[in-house]
Order: structure tokens, then C-alpha cells, then sequence
């Protein structure tokens, strides 16, 4: 994406590190607006007043491969603030006339940095025996430094493990900052861009999305863009934002699963037709899904089954509008990260994902993606900033495939129903309780076991509902969230007294892992 503005920026060399998008996260979260660019496309008509500092990034590359790692010499003459991290803290020692080898011993995950001399980049990031434990992954070693430079701090293997040459203000460390492993690693950048590059606070929400509006108008000019809006945060929050950029250019397609929260359809025709005025297409596909549905039990074909009937439907609807030219999705920037863990190894494939992103290939569309550089955070905030209600921008994951992973073997027209209710009772008394926000994400589910009870003076023999309610920070991994009893208690009774065909409510006491945190 070209921003093309000129604010004032934090320059971030990319040479190739899984982290990079994160420094980039970090220094907007800091109200600083950065720019990542390769080392491989630094060109030589960089407007050079508006970067105030620079940021080389780590890379699986080794300084000395000294072909593959090419990049603009110069930014060591251009006189303003440079800090590298891991494979960046190299680089600057090995141009500046240091040596930097192949180490006896990797250093991957946390080890104890000790303190040597104060320095403005450190302030407050020591605890007050001047350690602190901070995140490593790296195989080559500074073996000595270049001229000018002191060290900082060290940890057991890594003799220079920060760096200074406080004259020219170049700082190296061989940690990642960027990384929640590294104890306030956040500390470290705060000081390089306030106290060490004196930039000024010049990014929120509100510039986001003035760019991202301008982004869109200048890309997609006078053509007409589809997209699939599916009621979430992402794709109501691409739906805002690209209406704001091009109005009636754009057309939203609403399909009505069946399988959506109790009452969704009718608040997204609310709030996107309605209230905003969007073009909004609303495909009511309920029998259509239920049929297609009907006696599959195995939880990858019902996945299956939904993301291809999805293309099928929206390509549908999607081919009578004229003159499309562009697809717009709701791709985060976590959607693009290789699922790679921070340990390198790739992660194998548990279940196969479907959401309104990521869909139609075939229909040979551009594809118009302006949340492709942001986190799920800046999307919230961005929502808020575009005037949607907190109801849709802060609420709870949804998975694509909707309840039909919520109701493990087969899905029925009842058992929907009966989910949907139980869920909203839940979710309601969420809110009411003021639990909602902290909560990650929570739902009910309908297990396909029917056991005995008794109400009044008869017997029951109902389904048994489960509830599910987890913390978390990005879904990867997750943590039970700890009810009081009575709240449970109020929940239950409130399930079982409303709902016909629930006699029994339990809840999953499971992490994330063993289990997941839907259950197909
Ligand atoms: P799991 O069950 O894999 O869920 O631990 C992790 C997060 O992903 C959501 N989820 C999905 N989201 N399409 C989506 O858009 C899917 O197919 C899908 N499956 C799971 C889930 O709700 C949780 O937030």
C-alpha cells in the first residue's frame, strides 16, 4: 500500500524478519506513524526530511551472504537516528567496521540481559538490579565492535547484546523489543523515537483512516467494488470504510447462513442498508444451507460444505451486479503472517478456516484489501473512529462456518434454534453483568447427547447445553474465564427455564490447547 503522505515517519528496513509488521505495530501504538520498506526497494527519491529515524529489522539472512543483503549505504551519512535489532544490530556493526561470525551457541527464546552502563535507549527498561529478560533469536554474533560504539548490556553467550555510539545515535540489539516476550520491550522503542529521534506524536485512528480513504478512492477510481459482508467487525469495518471512500460504487453481499447469531441479519440490514444507506444485497439462503447440511456429521465436511456453498451463493449475486471490477476484503495483517510459531516451526493444519475473506479466486477480480497492514486492535479502533456502534466493533469473534461448528454432529432445524437462544441468553447476561468486555470470546453450544432430568414432577430427556468463555490474545492460545458459581447458577437456570429442549448446562473448562476453542 502507498500511503504516500508526508508525515513525519519512523523509516523501517525490512530485511525479511517475521517481526517486522510488529516494530511497525509497536511505533503506531506509540501514536508514531511508521513505514516499512525493503532493503531491496529503499530508492534513491526517498523524501529524506520526513524520516526521523530508522529502523533495520532482523532477517534470516547472515551479514557476511554480503550479495543477498543489499540496501542504501548512505542512511549512515544522512545524519539521524538509526537502531537495528538482531539481524540489524549486525548489519551495523559489520558496515561501520566491526566483525560479526557464525556463534558457537544459538541463542533462541529469553535469556537475562544485564545492564553495563546507562544509556538513553535503556531508560526504564531495567528492573533496580539493572536485569531485565528479554526475547532472542539469533545464530550469528557480534564479535567485535565498530569503532565508536560502547557496550550497553550483555547476557550470558551475547557479550554485545546492546550497543551504542551515542554521538552518531546508533544503537544495535541483538533482542527483539518488539516481541510480548521481551519483559517492556515497548520501553526500548518509546525511548528511540521520543528521547533519541525527538519525533512528535502525529498517528491515531483518525489519520488511518483519512489515508486509507484516500488510498482507496486513488486505487479504485471511478469502478464499482463488490464485497462479502458477513456482519463481523473486519468486513462491516471494509464496508464503512470503502463506502466512505467511494459511496454507491459499492455494493455489500449479505448471505443469510442460517447459521448467524440470534437477530445478526436483521441488525446488519439495520445498520449497513438502513442507517448508513450501503447497497446491500441480502441473499436469505437458510433452507439452502439446512439442506445441503442435512445428515453430515463429520466437522471438516460441514466446513467444507459452507465455504463452497458460500463462493457459490455470493458468486451468484455477485455476477448481476455490472461493471465489477473489484473484491473487497476484510484480510488482516495476521491473515498474511505465514502461520509460522515464534519458534519457526510451521504449524500444522487443524481445521480448515473459512471466513467471507479469502473467497471468490475464480471470479478474476482485483482485490481491494485496505486492512491488510493493520491488527485487530487498529481495526477496532478504526471502527469506532468510522462511526460503527460498539456493539459490532466490539464484539466477539464469529467463526465463518457460524453455529453449524457449535452443534457438534448434525445440524437440524430445531437444534438452531435451540442454540440460538441459549446463546443469546448467555451473551445477554454477559453484558448485563458487565463481563462481556472482559471476555474474549464466548458461546453456547448444543452437544448432541440427550440425558435425564426432572422439572415439576416430570421427566425430561433433553440435550445438554455447553458454554464456552475464554481469554485470550489472538485465539492461538486461550485461557477458561473464571465465572462466580451464582453467575453460572443465574445462566443455567435461565437457559433451562426458557428454552424447551435443554434440560442440563455445563461448561468447558479447557484451555486452548489441549482443546480449541470451538469445538469442530
Ligand atoms: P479454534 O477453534 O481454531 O478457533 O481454536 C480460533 C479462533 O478462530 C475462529 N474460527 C474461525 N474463524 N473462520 C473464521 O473466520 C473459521 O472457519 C473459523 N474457525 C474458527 C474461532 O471462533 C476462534 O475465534
Amino acid at each position: 500500500m502507498d500511503l504516500n503522505n508526508n508525515l513525519n515517519k519512523i523509516l523501517i528496513i525490512d530485511f525479511g524478519s517475521q517481526f517486522t509488521q510488529l516494530i511497525a505495530r509497536r511505533i503506531r501504538e506509540l501514536g508514531v506513524y511508521s513505514e516499512i520498506i525493503s532493503h531491496k526497494k529503499l530508492s534513491s527519491n526517498l523524501n529524506k526530511p520526513d524520516v526521523k529515524g530508522i529502523i533495520l529489522s532482523g532477517g534470516p539472512l547472515n551479514v557476511y551472504q554480503s550479495k543477498k543483503v543489499k540496501f542504501r549505504k548512505d542512511i549512515f551519512k544522512w545524519k539521524i537516528p538509526i537502531l537495528g535489532i538482531c539481524f540489524g544490530h549486525q548489519v551495523i556493526s559489520k558496515e561501520l567496521g566491526g566483525r560479526v561470525k557464525k556463534a558457537k551457541s544459538r541463542e533462541f527464546g529469553l535469556a537475562k540481559l544485564k545492564r553495563i552502563r546507562e544509556c538513553k535507549l535503556t531508560d526504564n527498561f531495567f528492573d533496580k538490579n539493572g536485569l531485565n529478560n528479554v526475547w532472542m533469536s539469533h545464530s550469528d554474533e557480534v564479535i567485535k565492535l565498530a569503532k565508536g560504539f560502547k557496550i550497553v548490556a550483555k547476557t550470558e553467550t551475547s557479550k554485545f547484546s546492546v550497543v551504542e555510539n551515542s554521538i552518531k545515535k546508533f544503537y544495535g540489539i541483538q533482542f527483539h523489543p518488539e516481541v510480548t516476550h521481551t519483559k517492556n520491550g515497548k520501553v526500548i522503542l518509546k525511548n528511540f523515537i521520543f528521547s533519541i529521534c525527538r519525533i512528535k506524536k502525529n498517528w491515531s485512528s483518525k489519520n488511518q483512516r483519512l489515508m486509507l480513504v484516500k488510498d482507496i478512492k486513488k486505487n479504485v477510481g471511478k469502478s464499482k467494488v463488490i464485497c462479502a459482508l458477513s456482519g463481523g467487525v473486519d468486513s462491516s469495518v471494509v464496508a464503512k470504510l470503502i463506502h466512505n471512500a467511494i459511496g454507491k460504487q459499492l455494493t455489500c453481499v449479505f448471505v443469510n447462513t442460517g447459521l448467524l447469531r440470534k437477530n445478526e441479519e436483521k441488525q446488519v440490514v439495520k445498520t449497513f442498508r438502513k442507517k448508513f444507506k450501503i447497497n446491500l444485497i441480502y441473499v436469505d439462503a437458510k433452507n439452502f444451507f439446512l439442506n445441503k447440511l442435512k445428515n453430515v456429521k463429520d466437522p471438516e465436511k460441514k466446513r467444507k460444505i459452507i465455504g463452497n456453498l458460500f463462493i457459490k451463493i455470493f458468486e451468484k449475486y455477485a455476477k448481476k451486479i455490472k461493471n465489477v471490477r473489484y473484491l473487497a476484503q476484510g484480510t488482516l495483517y495476521p491473515d498474511l503472517i505465514e502461520s509460522k510459531s515464534v519458534t519457526g516451526s510451521q504449524t500444522s493444519k487443524i481445521k480448515s478456516h473459512h471466513n467471507v475473506g479469502g473467497l471468490p479466486k475464480k471470479m478474476k477480480l482485483k482485490l481491494v484489501e485496505p486492512l491488510k497492514l493493520l491488527f485487530k486492535d487498529e481495526v477496532r479502533k478504526l471502527g469506532l473512529e468510522l462511526k460503527l456502534s460498539k456493539e459490532i466493533v466490539l464484539r466477539h469473534p464469529f467463526p465463518g462456518p457460524g453455529l453449524a461448528i457449535r452443534i457438534p454432529g448434525e445440524i437440524t432445524k430445531d437444534k438452531v434454534k435451540i442454540l440460538k437462544d441459549a446463546d443469546d441468553i448467555f451473551i445477554n447476561a454477559l453484558r448485563d453483568h458487565n463481563l462481556y468486555k472482559d471476555i474474549w470470546q464466548a458461546y453456547a453450544a448444543l452437544l448432541p447427547v440427550k440425558t435425564v432430568g426432572v422439572m415439576g414432577d416430570n421427566r425430561t430427556y433433553e440435550y445438554m447445553c455447553l458454554l464456552r468463555a475464554i481469554t485470550s490474545e489472538d485465539g492461538m492460545t486461550a485461557d477458561t474465564f473464571n465465572f462466580k458459581k451464582e453467575f453460572m447458577q443465574l445462566v443455567s437456570n435461565k437457559i433451562i427455564n426458557n428454552i424447551k429442549g435443554i434440560n442440563r448446562v455445563v461448561y468447558d473448562i479447557t484451555s486452548k490447547p489441549p482443546s480449541t476453542i470451538e469445538l469442530e
